[in-house]
């Protein structure tokens, strides 16, 4: 069990504070797929897929998809949206991505947000090459986003807090987010989720490190995993430029 409260005992409220417009983003991916010449039923490898929502938006769209996290309680939150919303041909399994052997094979990865809770460099490329090697060769390709250092680094605000209500009570969620002072472009987390019901207070306060990467060092690293033909953007819209805001969405083909 991971000790990031958002990942753990806050699973249940990942989707309510990591708000996001999964639609638009959907049309993106899909739209990259098509380009790289995949079928409409491809299927997908949704690694590092937390609640499922990603999983759960590309079934929809008749796509076939397993989704791997290392965290239960994420995984337990997809598993029942995927009930709610009776999506077919949609799968999650419990899994580490630095260690989990590669027999799937599919036609296409997709990599949201989890190259960045991975510190250590060569584990970095590890996942990477994993997921090189689970992709089928010629058109398998690799939809991924992580947070761009050379954008981020000049950010002068990057903390941010909300409330919301839910129906376990008000929940208030903060990210106090500084430059880490001893580790290279690297980010201090400290995340506080408080919930307030009639009955009780219930505070997890957690920090942790977050990896962000230069848009120069993800082509290599990409390059180096075995991917070619890779392209960048700023975001989930093609014309959105990588210097432009603080992510970096990577399209890549597995190379022959
Ligand atoms: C920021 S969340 C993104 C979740 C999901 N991809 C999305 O876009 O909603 C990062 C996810 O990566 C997962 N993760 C981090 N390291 C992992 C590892 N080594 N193996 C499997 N999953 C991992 C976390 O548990 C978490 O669900």
């Amino acid at each position: 069990m991971t000790s990031r409260p958002a990942y753990s005992s806050f699973a249940w409220a990942y989707d309510t504070t990591i708000e996001e417009a999964t639609e638009s983003r959907i049309h993106f991916i899909t739209s990259m797929l098509r380009r790289r010449k995949l079928p409409s039923n491809a299927y997908i490898f949704d690694a590092g897929c937390g609640t499922g929502s990603y999983s759960i938006a590309l079934g929809q769209k008749g796509l076939t998809v397993l989704g791997m996290d290392s965290s239960t309680e994420l995984l337990e939150q997809a598993k029942q949206k995927l009930i709610f919303t009776r999506t077919p041909h949609v799968r999650f399994i419990h899994g580490n991505l630095l260690t989990e052997p590669s027999d799937i094979k599919v036609d296409a990865v997709l990599c949201r947000g989890v190259l960045g809770d991975i510190l250590v460099k060569e584990d970095r490329q590890k996942v990477l090459e994993h997921l090189a090697d689970i992709l089928r060769a010629s058109q398998g390709t690799l939809i991924m986003d992580v947070r761009n250092w050379e954008t981020t680094r000049s950010c002068t605000e990057l903390s941010w807090q909300r409330t919301y209500q839910t129906t376990r009570g008000e929940l208030f969620f903060a990210q106090d987010i500084s430059f880490a002072t001893h580790l290279p472009q690297t980010l201090d987390v400290k995340e506080t989720h408080k919930l307030k019901s009639s009955a009780e207070e219930q505070i997890a306060s957690h920090t942790f490190q977050l990896y962000t990467w230069r848009p120069y060092e993800l082509c290599q690293a990409l390059a180096e995993a075995g991917f070619k033909d890779i392209t960048l953007t700023g975001g989930y819209e093609e014309q959105s430029l990588p210097k432009t805001t603080q992510w970096l969405v990577a399209v890549a083909t597995k190379r022959e």
